[in-house]
């Protein structure tokens, strides 16, 4: 796959998202709900591929690691025992004026970003980078004009004063801004927000009738729990020995403060995580070939080396009872981002659950006659990350010529194509992710013995992958559709098929187009994908 030296913004790939099936807004209808996302047709299918192809490579094509599809609803005593009931927070503050909540931590950076701080800024400080000295008084006239809309909460504490000495005023919340540790005002409308407050990020629902303490029950925030939980049935059932490891893919749940980035930071959303249970002292050697094996997937379905990378945890990043944590970051157009995490635990997850359920979590090793409760290392993914990164490496703008022979180009935003060129939008997925791997067309809808093959085509294709059967408008137009969605192979059908049984294979990525047999299109397309 080519380096994606296109700029890809999340505007546009979200409307293609949207426009082609991928992901939608959830509950839109009804003016959509924060954090929450649908996917498509084609954003279903892309999904399915992501979980594939890591259970293929954590569980299928490995002896040493099984599955299992644990219950999302737990007893509650799983989240005391695995640490999230006491601390999984975020500090919180929200504001006094427009309610909205901010995570404590990245109320600077949105600050930052709002447009009402920006004109403020500009207005108070005149231009240049690293300003210092404030103007209340021309802060005060914009707040006066424009910024009693764009900074309503700000007008509102102004006139909490009275009338008069505004820009004193103004000028004393400026300093407490600007103080070290001082309490910056609302990002979202410059009022006032609250001291941080820790805030649990676990839905909570009840189970049964009523609706009290004694009913509480948590939607899980991790798939890792019901693993843990379940180490002893899985060890009792399964004829596994240390080394080994519990694979799951599920959803998980968490209240986040601030969903953003698309679908990169949702409240619902999935997770692929592996548990690997091993002999304690080997915490370091298995968590670097975690780490080594972890990339060398990412590789695999198309994310290239240079906008992956690793984000090692220094000594005071750490858990207290882990030793080792490695986070896989890819480049996505808003920053390089965490796609997965992968931390040598210990045996803290087990042992809590020891010490909470009573029951022993030792493994009694046959070979060295030890007995112990098994260490961890954990690699934990998200299926709806992985499945934006691979958008967002897939999606480029192209320049593609109207003559064929010649490549497609990658497109100069905001630029006009060159005499004989077009512009096209093109996911270029690696074909394992595409959510369809081939489509078919009669090159004419009205001659019976072209449509009669080609569905006779696309049928046996149909057996073995999700395939596309196309039969209106220009075959260059049905072309686009394809490419718009991913589908690496477009097959036509023609007059030339009727006499010798051949078809036309055009390439999504080079546009190129080959005769060949109808007869071997099953076997070239599965060599092609890996599957042979
Ligand atoms: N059991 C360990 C654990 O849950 P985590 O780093 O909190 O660790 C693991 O989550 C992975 O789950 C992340 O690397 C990310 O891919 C995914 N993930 C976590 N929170 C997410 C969110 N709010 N939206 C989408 N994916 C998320």
């Amino acid at each position: 796959m080519n380096p994606n030296d296109y700029p890809v913004t999340l505007d546009a790939l979200a409307a293609l998202c949207k426009r082609r099936g991928f992901i939608y807004p959830s509950s839109e209808i009804y003016g959509g709900i924060n954090g929450f996302w649908d996917y498509g047709p084609m954003g279903c299918e892309l999904k399915r591929n992501v979980r594939e192809a890591w259970w293929k490579a954590m569980v299928r094509e490995r002896e040493d690691v099984v599955g299992l599809d644990a219950a999302i609803i737990m007893h509650p005593r799983v989240w005391e025992a695995s640490g999230h009931v006491g601390g999984f927070s975020d500090p919180m503050q929200s504001c006094r004026q427009c309610r909205r909540m901010f995570r404590a931590d990245q109320v600077g950076d949105q600050l930052k970003e709002s447009g009402w701080w920006k004109a403020l800024t500009d207005a108070a400080a005149g231009a240049g980078e690293g300003r210092v000295a404030w103007n209340a008084e021309a802060a005060n006239r914009w707040l006066e004009r424009k910024g009693a809309n764009q900074a309503p909460g700000l007008a509102a504490r102004l006139e909490e004063g009275g009338g008069a000495g505004k820009s004193a005023r103004f000028a004393e919340l400026l300093e407490a801004w600007a103080a070290p540790g001082g309490r910056l005002p609302c990002p979202a409308c410059g009022g006032e927000l609250t001291a941080p407050r820790e805030f649990n990020l676990m839905f909570r629902t009840f189970i049964g009738a009523l609706e009290d303490s004694a009913s509480q029950a948590y939607l899980r925030p991790e798939t890792a729990q019901g693993i843990f939980a379940n180490f002893l049935n899985v060890l009792d059932t399964a004829r596994v020995k240390v080394p080994f490891g519990i694979a799951q893919i599920g959803k998980a749940f968490r209240n986040e403060i601030n969903p953003r980035n698309y679908t990169f930071r949702s409240r619902e959303f999935e997770q692929m995580e592996l548990e690997f249970f091993i002999p304690p002292g080997t915490d370091a050697e298995w968590h670097a070939y975690w780490v080594e094996e972890r990339l060398r997937w990412y590789r695999t379905i198309g994310l290239p080396e240079g906008r992956l990378s690793k984000y090692v945890y220094g000594p005071k990043e750490l858990a207290h009872y882990a030793s080792a944590c490695v986070d896989v970051m890819y480049e996505f157009p808003f920053g390089a981002q965490e796609l997965e995490g992968i931390a040598a635990r210990g045996a803290f997850d087990l042992g809590r659950h020891q010490e909470f359920s009573g029951k022993s979590m030792e493994y009694f090793d046959a070979e060295t006659k030890q007995r112990f409760v098994p260490h961890v290392v954990e690699p934990s993914a998200g299926v709806d990350r992985v499945a934006l990164a691979a958008l967002c490496e897939a999606y480029r703008e192209e320049w593609v010529p109207n003559e064929a022979g010649a490549e497609p180009r990658t497109a100069k935003p905001g630029e006009p194509p060159p005499p004989g060129f077009e512009l096209r939008t093109v996911l270029r997925f690696a074909p394992a992710l595409a959510p369809i791997k081939a489509a078919v067309f009669p090159l004419l809808k009205n001659r019976p013995e072209l449509v009669e093959k080609a569905r006779a085509v696309f049928l046996q294709l149909r057996r073995r992958w999700p395939v596309f059967y196309d039969q209106t408008g220009a075959i260059g137009r049905r072309y686009r559709r394809q490419d718009e969605i991913g589908t690496p192979w477009g097959i036509t059908i023609d007059f030339q098929t009727l006499d010798d049984d051949t078809v036309t294979l055009r390439d999504r990525d080079t546009l190129r187009q080959e005769r060949v047999p109808a007869a071997g299109l099953v076997e070239r397309l599965a060599a092609a994908l890996g599957e042979r």
